[in-house]
């Protein structure tokens, strides 16, 4: 036995200095493996078949032909599959979504729902017996498309109220000197992480074992369990490595699917989704109408804000898309209105995508800020520092902090804005207009009860276990230095082993939550474990282990307005012949807690702005009326910006320690996206003169809207 100690060795913490990814090696020498490339003895594949109508009923399944091919196993449909449990309360207290609880019933609700599970003893077998599957559908009318005044149309309710509403904003709007009326649209977006989900299940001893690419082991594990009617200790999620999610990668078809066919075969079963198969199985971002009214004094203060953002979901599932949600946190007014409402169509189930709500709505209320900043003739920085609200908008509470007056100030100071000329379209550069740009940024800071395990290993390093998960974020390396400074260790003698529901139960990776609530639990751990050593406790063989849970320090939380803030800026040029809108550069500041390590969180930022430009500018799912089916379903045809897309990038912060968080932490997994889009909209019309209120900014639309140039201002 030896005597572990921590301490005074080290002075300073290693928190908030940069650090590359500790599983970086294993990555790039491909030593880490995806959840569709671990090797299961006995392994067979399934392959989803997905419906080609987009409402109706299965009348036939001809599954005779396709079990006469090689290798085929089995052929799991609605006729056959086990029946599973759907009336439970799963994450955020919503039911889930039917897309996940595969093969109940013959009813077909969208263009590209499973409907058949082809199991087989390879991939190809599995792909080209599905592929041959004959299923003959009942064919009823379809409605997929989303407008304003939609007859299904309702406030949203769920989670966040479906509408808030004080004062009178007729009033408001009447007695204001200046009064933007404007309605903003984006388009359906998909999240196009790189890895496709993928799944494996198998019966181990009576246990379920998943092995999984997901943002979430607890969650999946829950959700699973409650499905299939088992003990949450019977089933194991594990998820090592992910290859992005951004809010996709919870419980989808594909792992309900391979334990049903596990259960069926008594093997490992893999179901992997193909990139054509996620756009319609993999959830997305509803297209989003959104209607703002601004009234304002002629300085720009304003006297009436409403929101409304209306979203689609499909008609199994109500998933909401909160666009209006930004406008209770960023900006007051004596009338203020907001309402969030959604249409049930005949489309796939939208779902969380990166920064749910603030990405779209922010395009929408951060647009119409600068179209007041036009009319008031005031600068957009300035109209948003008249309007800091002095607490919560809609819920009067305190915020936590708010740092938005730094982001713009230092964020101006560093883009150049003082030397800005407000007029539109008197920079050119050959045949390119310029322009600039700016927007604000919020995102909620948040943290979810979570529980780790830290042991004290005889050798003198030290193991965390938590149900983390790292999407390629750097969790894993955050966490390593938040448990070498709690520890007062250096780094090196700290393993965090995550993405186990075997740890115990863990926040998501999701809500820009993750890292908050696992260090906190971390922390925590580390603490008591320091105690416990510091009396000299003797290191038996298996180590000394102490576990902690936050729920009881999170529940004793005051209740605040928690967020991170941002200013985001973007110099763009346009080209007057071709209608291109290039980005030439961006810049973000943000207020985001203190950062752990600032060369992944940058990373984070700088890819959330990537996003921002590639939502402003090319991301756009085209759904056709006719058959209710998107057209060109893949990279190909959705295009996601490339590096050829993207200029100079940068992002910066701020000092901004959350006051109420052990390590001063809030979160950067979402803030980057928001605004950006709205950023360089406002650079395009500050370029053009011409105000675009419909995303993507794609040439065409620059073509059609054309330019006014040399001081005018018009609308595309
Ligand atoms: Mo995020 S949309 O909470 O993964």
């Amino acid at each position: 036995m030896t005597t572990a100690t921590t301490g005074s060795a080290r002075a300073q913490g290693v928190v908030g200095t940069a650090h590359t990814r500790v599983e970086g090696r294993d990555k790039v020498t491909g030593a880490a493996r995806y959840a569709g490339e671990i090797p299961f003895a006995d392994l067979a594949h399934g392959w989803l078949v997905l419906s080609t109508v987009a409402r109706g009923r299965i009348r036939t399944i001809d599954t005779g032909p396709v079990l006469a091919l090689p290798g085929v196993l089995a052929v799991l449909h609605h006729g056959n599959a086990p029946r599973v449990e759907t009336d439970y309360i799963g994450l955020l207290g919503m039911p889930p979504d039917p897309t996940a609880a595969v093969f109940q019933n013959d009813r077909v609700p969208h263009a590209g729902w499973p409907v058949a599970l082809v199991v087989a003893e390879t991939s190809e077998q599995a792909r080209e017996a599905a592929e041959a599957l004959v299923v003959a559908y009942d064919r009823e009318a379809h409605d997929t498309e989303l407008a304003t005044g939609h007859p299904g149309a309702h406030p949203a309710g769920g989670v966040m109220p479906g509408e808030t509403a004080k004062g009178d904003l007729a009033a408001g709007l009447a007695a204001s000197a200046v009064v933007v009326d404007e309605e903003y649209t984006t388009p359906e977006e998909h999240h196009s992480m790189m890895e496709p989900h993928a799944a494996t299940a198998r019966w181990d001893g009576g246990r379920l074992e998943v092995v999984d690419s997901n943002q979430g082991t607890t969650w999946v594990q829950t959700e699973l369990a409650s499905m299939f009617s088992l003990d949450a200790s019977a089933v194991r999620v594990r998820s090592e490595h992910i290859g992005g999610g951004f809010g996709s990668k919870g419980l989808r078809a594909h792992q309900v699917a391979a334990v049903m066919a596990a259960t069926h075969l008594q093997r490992p079963v893999r179901v992997v989704m193909t990139r054509r198969q996620m756009f319609s199985l993999a959830g997305y971002r509803s297209p989003t109408v959104q209607r703002v009214r601004l009234g304002a004094d002629a300085d720009g203060r304003l006297r009436a804000l409403e929101h409304r953002s209306l979203n689609q979901t499909s008609t199994v599932y109500e998933f909401v898309e909160p666009g209006a949600g930004v406008a209770r946190v960023m900006y007051d007014a004596p009338a203020h209105r907001t309402v969030n409402e959604v249409v049930p169509l005949d489309v796939p189930s939208p779902t969380f995508m990166r920064a749910p709500g603030e990405a779209p709505g922010s395009f929408a209320i951060e647009s119409a800020l600068d179209e007041l900043a036009v009319r008031c003739g005031v600068d957009p920085i300035e109209l948003r520092l008249r309007n800091e609200p002095e607490t919560g908008p809609v819920s009067g509470l305190p915020f936590s902090s708010r740092n938005l007056d730094a982001c713009f100030r230092e964020g101006a100071r560093r883009f150049g804005w003082a030397e800005r000329d407000p007029r539109p379209g008197v920079r050119r550069d050959g045949r390119w207009l310029l322009g600039t740009g700016t927007a604000a940024a919020s995102f909620q800071a948040g943290a979810g009860p979570s529980t780790a395990l830290v042991t004290a290993e005889a050798d003198g390093t030290f193991t965390v276990r938590i149900a983390a998960a790292d999407l390629g974020t750097g969790a894993r390396t955050a966490l390593t230095l938040v448990a070498a400074d709690a520890l007062e260790v250096t780094p090196e003698r700290v393993r965090v082993r995550i993405g186990d529901s075997d740890f115990g139960p863990a926040m998501i990776a999701g809500g820009s939550m993750g890292t908050r609530s696992w260090a906190w639990a971390i922390t925590a751990a580390a603490a008591e474990l320091r105690e416990r050593l510091a009396l000299g406790a003797d290191i038996p063989a298996d180590g000394i282990t102490v576990r902690s849970d936050t729920t009881e320090a999170l529940g004793r939380l005051a209740q605040k307005e928690r967020h991170s803030f941002g200013a985001q800026f973007a110099e763009v040029a346009v080209d007057t012949a071709t209608g291109e809108v290039r980005v030439r550069r961006m810049l973000g500041i943000f207020a985001a807690g203190r950062i752990v390590n600032p060369l992944t969180a940058r990373n984070q930022l700088v890819g959330g702005m990537i996003w921002g430009i590639s939502m402003a500018l090319h991301e756009e799912a085209v759904r056709d009326r006719g058959s209710g089916a998107l057209y060109a379903p893949d990279l190909a045809g959705y295009h996601v910006a490339t590096h050829a897309d993207v200029g100079d990038i940068q992002a910066d912060w701020v000092e901004d320690p959350d006051p109420d968080d052990p390590v001063g932490i809030k979160g950067v997994g979402e803030i980057g996206i928001v605004g950006a889009a709205a950023a360089v909209a406002n650079a395009v019309r500050h370029a053009t003169g011409v105000r675009h209120r419909h995303l993507p900014i794609r040439p065409d639309r620059v073509l059609a809207a054309g330019v006014r140039p040399a001081g005018g201002d018009a609308d595309a």
